[in-house]
């Protein structure tokens, strides 16, 4: 394997390797951890071509990047964030896909590629979406990634606008087991998903590094940091935000008619968003699924839920970054 020289990059072997091939079946080839922050990522992100594509993707000032670790309110954010920069072009957001329009810079990267070539033909032509295919697309860009912001440096060090979208810990854990085993990206338990991802060994992970990366810059004018509680509990108040982050105005009746198309239910029935990543089955329940809060309860048991409290106290206590409740 060749990995970037600057880069510190560790492959997983050993029986640490042979433990999480039987979580990750599909990953045939591994997971590597890259950096001084050792991200979890798989065998193909970390290959030198990919990740020098990565880290040297040529940004253009008018671009809008929203990243996020995964399943916490990604693609509502898109959503929100095209339609407001775009002068609520519900048209065109009605006409094409919210892939086509807001491309997924980590897609073509994080599937193997045996995994990809079982696609159907509408869920390869979603996988042909490459790192060429997001730097060809026409400006003003709208781009989505995982990847942590210090694998993104060329995104970080422009003035382009970054909106970084963080969710409670609890509810990240239990709407990405739910995902992943959709998907059939991880076959352990929720208990051993949970482990894995305090002990950095799900993808994105360390999830804490993740967020408070985007939390350390989130004074520049340039990036806007949000929680996805506070998109279900003020939408209203988001969406003016998000207008005035990028210099438009609108009126009541404009912010109403956005918040009843970005309504879950709305938004459940809508092919443009619900239908979204390789693999996906035509299935449009794995990205839009409850949209709950405090849906968490249900999987996290006393004894686990205490775990998780001390990993989230333990991770919070160097820093002022306060999740809402
Ligand atoms: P749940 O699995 O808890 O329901 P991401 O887009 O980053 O993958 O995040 C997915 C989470 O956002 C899922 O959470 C999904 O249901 C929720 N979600 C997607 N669209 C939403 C919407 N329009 N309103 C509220 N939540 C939404």
């Amino acid at each position: 394997m060749a990995f970037l020289k600057n880069l510190k990059n560790q492959p997983i072997d050993g029986e640490l390797a042979i433990a999480l091939s039987k979580s990750y079946p599909l990953y045939k080839h591994g997971f590597v951890k890259v950096g001084e922050k050792k991200w979890f990522l798989p065998y193909k992100c970390a290959e030198q071509d990919n990740i020098n594509k990565i880290l040297n993707f040529e940004i253009r000032p008018d671009d809008t990047w929203i990243i996020s670790y995964p399943r916490s309110g990604t693609t509502l954010t898109q959503e929100l964030t095209w339609l407001v920069a775009n002068d609520l072009n519900f048209d065109e957001a009605r006409q094409r896909t919210l892939i086509e329009r807001f491309p997924y810079l980590d897609l073509g990267l994080i599937l193997e590629d045996d995994v990809l070539a079982n696609d159907t033909p509408e869920e390869q032509k979603i996988s042909k979406y490459s790192i060429e295919f997001v730097q060809n697309q026409p400006s003003p860009r709208f781009i989505k990634s995982h990847f942590p912001l210090d694998l993104l440096p060329t995104v970080v060090n422009n003035d382009c606008k970054i909106i970084y979208v963080a969710r409670n810990v609890k509810s990240v854990a239990v709407s990405w087991y739910y995902f992943q085993k959709d998907l059939k990206l991880y076959e352990g338990t929720f208990e051993q998903m949970c482990d894995d991802f305090m002990n950095d060994h799900l993808m994105w992970t360390p999830y804490w590094e993740h967020v408070k990366t985007a939390w350390a810059i989130r004074h520049k004018p340039n990036v806007l940091f949000l929680f996805y509680e506070d998109l279900r509990k003020n939408l209203v108040e988001n969406i003016k935000k998000i207008a005035t982050f990028f210099g438009k105005t609108y009126n009541e009746v404009q912010i109403v008619k956005l918040a009843e198309h970005l309504n879950i239910e709305n938004f459940r029935k809508n092919p443009m968003v619900n239908r979204h990543m390789p693999t996906q089955r035509g299935n449009p329940k794995v990205f839009i699924r409850q949209g709950k809060t405090d849906g968490w309860k249900e999987l996290f048991t006393l004894e686990l839920e205490k775990r998780f409290n001390k990993w989230i106290v333990d991770n919070l206590k160097d820093t002022d970054l306060i999740f809402p409740n």
